[in-house]
């Protein structure tokens, strides 16, 4: 009784919440304290300009080192500067850069106002870590937070007080480049993550000058892009919005504390995300009381004309300020056009008030008013930039983000004496592809690869078999040229396979096919990779394949004939050691998927919580399925292997008496070896106002087990879990069934069921 009383009151309690909010540029309730005293002073004492300045941001225009700029653009963005008229800079990278760019704003100017600092640390500043889907295959916390720890102490030893990251968008189309900048398609597991790494970068102590502010990105919708392309149209239903989407970024804000929020290039409904008052000004202001800052996306604010939404950049200038978007990256707008929109009438001067009070507000709270060099400190850089300690803790990442997706007739882990281990493919003697995408500062060609770190235990002999790329010379800003004809050296390999006992090849993608911009319509391995394969399978079926990618790919011929795969993603520096002890069972891999993987392409976006249709199954052909292709997907999401069995029993569900329902079930390690396992809890709703998905992850633990031990896993489930949205965005909790289930993925585990009661 007293349980459901408590999941009422909480019920009632979030209702209330959802009730009581405004839609105040700032709210009104929340205690102003000694920064925001200090920040009132400062406002008082700028003129119009001096505060627009603070909510422009500019990209690094000349090498702060070198002559000062004498003309164009970047001398224009010099003077302004001088001026007082730009608050912020991005991709100005290293100690004694960031402290001349920064002398010009402190001494220069008439107020003094120090610069914010941001760079897209993604997953490393110097010390890669893995792309962060592969971490999230991790689902470990812990270790991600200490990640993005490491990333912020070398970021801020090079100058930096901010990251734009993380990027908690959830997605479910793996044609989108940018999923391996997420956490995959799971809104429980992405805002877990999202939540890990805000932490991570801001620390305990954002005015330390090892913390840096994070940014929660892109609000809202922009994993969503029609048909996976990058940049493209999201249009989603409500339901979608208020359960999928939005639930990291106000975890991110109410949970995480994250000091800024970057909008995205996408139209959301018809609206860009930039100029979208809903979003900003009710939603994240209003509803969540966000205090910080909002970054426009890098010249989104201008591409609001390209959408049809803004007449021109005066226009775009006009309705990004107006909907709540605070600080312009590199549209020109804010810098060119506010100050007229205001003596027009068009932006009220209390809409500028109130982003230059944002921003000052994350500055204070950096510490920058008080020391604006803190971040400046040319040895600490150099002591702090790939110190073996963070070596170490990226290379423990990476062998937790490691998936097994296959291991037939346990062919892994090899024996330490295996003689004749053939490596083959390109990327196996990749230093560069390892540190994936976003690496703004890593320097290239500085992972270990995995043919270096197979040397350390064996001798292999390597045949690279085909190039990827027919020009290895490639970067963020170019186009792939990926090798589609020549198979030259397809020869030495099959022969170095023929006379080998084991094959490990290493096959998937360069780097630079996943990232922004880098969108696919197929999801095979790339290039003239799987006839490589296929050729190799030919003459030696004993293969272990490594595969190094940054989304799900289709390999449905390697799973229906290759022994072994393991899923290394892009893993960052240490890439080659952490395979290398996963392949040599140093290393127990333990990661779970944290997106679907398709069959085909045809069956993308698919997702493991999706609804249930009117015609799930039949006997006819009148049920959702396809006629050329299987329903289910090749590997469901939270799948993952290891050296080890678990064996799941006993579910219990305590629904009675409790103050929460209680869910155990136990876990036995029933093979030889100790491991990881990762035990997953989902629930459905089975009957509610808004239909729910099919299952939803609601809990999870990482537990460690020695052979032949046995633990009882307790989830407890509040409202919290076992609420959702209604489409006027409300979070609510409806009695009824529920199911629940414990297991190893999502398409495998115990099933039980409960009745929520919530008449007492
Ligand atoms: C990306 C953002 C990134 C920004 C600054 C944009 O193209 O969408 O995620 O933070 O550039 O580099």
């Amino acid at each position: 009784m007293k349980k459901s009383m408590k999941l009422n009151v909480l019920l009632v309690a979030a209702m209330a919440t959802v009730i009581a909010v405004t839609t105040a540029f700032i709210s009104q309730d929340k205690p102003s304290d000694e920064i925001d005293a200090k920040v009132q002073d400062l406002l008082a004492k700028m003129t119009l300009e001096e505060k627009i300045g603070q909510m422009v941001q500019y990209t690094g225009f000349w090498d702060v080192t070198g002559p000062t700029p004498s003309e164009g653009q970047s001398k224009r963005k010099y003077e302004q500067i001088k001026k007082g008229l730009v608050g912020s800079m991005l991709n100005v990278n290293g100690a004694e850069r960031v402290r001349k760019m920064q002398e010009i704003a402190v001494n220069e100017t008439r107020l003094g106002i120090p610069l914010i600092f941001g760079l897209d640390v993604i997953h490393g500043q110097k010390t890669m870590a893995p792309i962060p889907l592969a971490e999230a295959a991790s689902w470990d916390l812990e270790a991600i937070e200490k990640s993005a720890r490491i990333a912020a102490i070398e970021a801020s030893a090079m100058g930096q007080n901010w990251t734009f990251a993380p990027m908690i968008d959830i997605s479910r189309d793996a044609r989108w480049g940018r999923v391996m900048e997420g956490a995959g398609e799971d809104t429980y597991l992405g805002t877990k993550v999202g939540v890990a790494r805000i932490k991570g970068f801001q620390g305990d102590d954002l005015s330390a000058n090892n913390t840096i502010a994070a940014t929660a990105k892109h609000f809202a919708g922009y994993g969503f892009a029609e048909s996976g392309k990058d940049y493209n149209t999201v249009d989603v239903g409500l339901s979608t919005l208020y359960n999928v989407i939005l639930p990291p970024f106000k975890a991110a804000v109410e949970e995480a504390d994250v000091k800024t929020v970057m909008n995205s290039f996408n139209t959301l409904n018809g609206i860009p995300a930039t100029g979208n008052k809903f979003l900003q000004r009710d939603i994240l202001k209003g509803k969540w009381n966000f205090d910080g800052f909002v970054i426009s996306d890098w010249g989104s604010a201008a591409e609001m004309i390209n959408h049809g939404y803004a007449a021109d950049l005066k226009d775009a200038a006009v309705k990004a300020a107006n909907a709540g978007s605070d600080m312009d990256m590199e549209s020109y707008a804010y810098v060119d056009y506010l100050k007229g929109a205001v003596e027009e009438g068009l932006v009220d001067e209390s809409v500028i008030d109130e982003a230059a009070a944002r921003i000052l507000r994350v500055k204070f709270e950096l510490g920058l008013f008080d020391d604006p060099y803190k971040y400046c400190d040319v040895a600490r850089e150099k002591e702090l930039l790939h110190h073996p300690d963070h070596h170490a803790a990226v290379l423990d990442m990476a062998r937790k983000s490691m998936v097994l997706l296959k291991n037939e007739n346990n062919i892994l882990p090899l024996k330490k004496g295996q003689k004749k281990i053939a490596v083959i493919g390109d990327l196996a003697a990749d230093k560069d592809s390892p540190l994936g995408n976003w690496r703004m500062s890593a320097d290239a060609n500085t992972a270990v690869s995995v043919l270096e770190g197979l040397e350390k235990y064996a001798d292999v002999k390597y045949a690279r078999g085909a190039k990827l790329l027919n020009d290895n010379n490639t970067n963020f800003f170019t186009e792939l040229d990926v090798n589609e004809t020549d198979k030259s050296e397809f020869k030495e390999a099959v022969q170095l396979a023929k006379k080998s006992e084991v094959v490990i090849m290493v096959l998937g993608e360069n780097a630079y096919h996943s990232g922004e911009a880098r969108s696919r319509s197929k999801l095979g391995l790339p290039g003239v990779q799987q006839e490589l394969l296929e050729e190799v399978y030919k003459v030696n079926k004993n293969i272990v394949l490594v595969l190094m990618n940054g989304r799900p790919l289709t390999i449905t011929w390697a799973d229906e004939h290759v022994p072994a795969i393991v899923e290394a993603w892009q893993l960052g520096s240490q890439s080659g050691n952490a395979i290398a002890d996963v392949l040599f069972g140093a290393y127990n891999p333990a990661g779970k998927l944290p997106m679907t993987f398709p069959r085909s392409v045809g069956q993308v976006p698919i997702y493991y919580n999706h609804l249930n249709s009117g015609r799930p199954t039949s006997d006819a052909i009148f049920w959702v399925h396809y006629m050329d292709e299987e329903v289910t997907p090749l590997y469901p999401f939270g799948y993952g292997l290891s050296y080890t069995t678990f064996e799941y029993t006993d579910l219990k569900v305590n629904a009675e008496d409790a103050e929460a329902v209680t869910v155990t079930a136990s876990v036995k390690n029933t093979g030889e070896v100790a491991g990881e396992e990762v035990v997953q809890l989902y629930i459905r709703d089975r009957v509610a106002s808004v239909a729910r998905p099919v299952k939803e992850l609601k809990g999870f633990e990482k537990i460690k087990l020695a052979a032949g031990e046995t633990r009882t896993v307790t989830f407890t489930l509040t409202a919290k879990e076992l609420g959702f949205y209604n489409n006027n965005g409300e979070f609510i909790v409806e009695p009824g069934t529920f199911d629940v289930m414990i297991g190893t993925n999502s398409a495998e585990g115990l099933a039980g069921s409960f009745e929520l009661k919530q008449s007492l």
